[in-house]
């Protein structure tokens, strides 16, 4: 996928917090993007792109293989990414229609309409998939938690599609300065600051995240079938990141509690009260159930040296993250813009490895 020819790049579930960063770093390499939503508004809102770049759907819906082959007819994508992901089912949400349903119809309408194309034009060698999962998938104990199980019923599904091109990346907890669930520097004014254990945990950059997605597309030739941890490249526990962002951040004064588990379980069902425009307002806190608060704080580290030979992407320190964001927009926009166009050579020794 390295020929100058313009790319045609299909991101389902292109709003929130991941899909905007997928859908920028996509167009900034060059390819051409169409957005897969919920909400065409909210896509033009986020990612900035016009109506006839989106194609609407709703994956607790779309579980008809005929439904996703129309779309993929209409906007005939070179990459399919499927960025959609639940961790809880708030409202009429179903975590199996949305986690697994949904993306496995999708995949095996890629797989209907490769195999179309195939036959009825040029051939098509290479069609990849993304789907994007997550380091929970890894625990020994996946299968108590609803998240990570339906994650890897789709990964298990994915691996029997042996035609298709697949490449499965699994995310750690992801953070962005100024953007995301996580609200670290809105954390880091408060004087008081609770944190629950002292389990690690190794958050990954947004940006270093989208990047790399966009280079292994890009990189990676034909007929692979890839799993990547992608994790950032410090362990932390939940006290050291509200510590590191809080200096970086020139906050310097704080006192730091623990808190037990269960209070913060009481919390989080407390919020879940609240009217629905507070608690978009509210991040994180939004999307916390009791059983969210056991895997965000039961610790996941994760082993990223493939990511990084495969992607050539430097690994970003929240430390730094957060201090670049501290000195400005500008500063900012060009901590990020490095990160763009730096290109670690492990990550070219493994192109041509590959
Ligand atoms: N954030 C993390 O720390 C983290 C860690 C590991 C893995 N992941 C995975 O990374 C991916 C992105 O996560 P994120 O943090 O960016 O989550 P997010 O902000 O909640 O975004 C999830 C995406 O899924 C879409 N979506 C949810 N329900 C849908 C439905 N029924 N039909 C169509 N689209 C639907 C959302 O659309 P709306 O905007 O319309 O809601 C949004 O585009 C997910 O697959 C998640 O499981 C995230």
């Amino acid at each position: 996928m390295s020929d100058t020819e313009t790319k045609t790049v299909l991101v389902v579930g292109a709003t929130g917090f991941l899909g905007p960063a997928l859908v920028e770093e996509f167009a900034v390499a060059g390819f051409r993007v169409i957005c897969g939503v919920r909400s065409p508004d909210k896509a033009a809102r986020q990612c900035g792109l016009p109506a006839d770049q989106c194609i609407i759907i709703d994956c607790n819906e779309d579980l008809d293989v005929g439904t996703w082959l129309r779309r993929l007819r209409e906007c005939a994508p070179d990459v399919v990414v499927n960025n959609v992901g639940i961790a809880n089912c708030f409202g009429s949400q179903s975590l199996e229609n949305v986690n697994v349903r949904a993306p496995l119809a999708l995949f095996e309408a890629v797989r209907l309409y490769r195999t179309e194309k195939m036959r009825s034009g040029p051939p098509r060698e290479y069609l990849p998939v993304v789907q994007i999962s997550t380091t929970g998938v890894g625990w020994p104990d996946y299968e108590r938690f609803a998240y990570p199980l339906t994650k890897m019923m789709m990964e298990e599904a994915l691996a029997t599609m042996d035609e298709l091109d697949w490449i499965i990346v699994r995310p750690n907890v992801i953070f962005e300065p100024g953007r995301g669930h996580l609200l670290l520097e809105r954390i880091a004014s408060f004087p008081l600051v609770f944190y629950i254990g002292r389990a690690y945990i190794q958050p990954i950059h947004c940006r270093e995240l989208a990047v790399g997605v966009v280079r292994l597309v890009q990189q990676i030739p034909a007929s692979r079938h890839l799993v990547f941890t992608a994790a950032g490249p410090e362990a932390l526990t939940w006290k050291e990141i509200f510590q590191q962002s809080k200096q970086a951040l020139n906050k310097h004064w704080g006192i730091f509690l623990p808190a037990p588990l269960k209070l913060a379980q009481l919390f989080t069902m407390l919020v879940q009260r609240l009217p629905e425009g507070i608690l978009r307002r509210l991040g994180i806190f939004a999307k916390m159930d009791p059983e969210t608060m056991v895997m965000m704080t039961r610790g996941s580290e994760a082993d990223n040296r493939q990511w990084l030979r495969y992607t050539g992407v430097r690994s970003l320190r929240l430390f730094e993250s957060y201090d670049a964001y501290g000195q400005g927009p500008e500063a900012y926009g060009e901590f990020i813009r490095r990160l763009r166009e730096e290109h670690l050579t492990y990550g070219k020794e493994i192109t041509k490895e590959a």
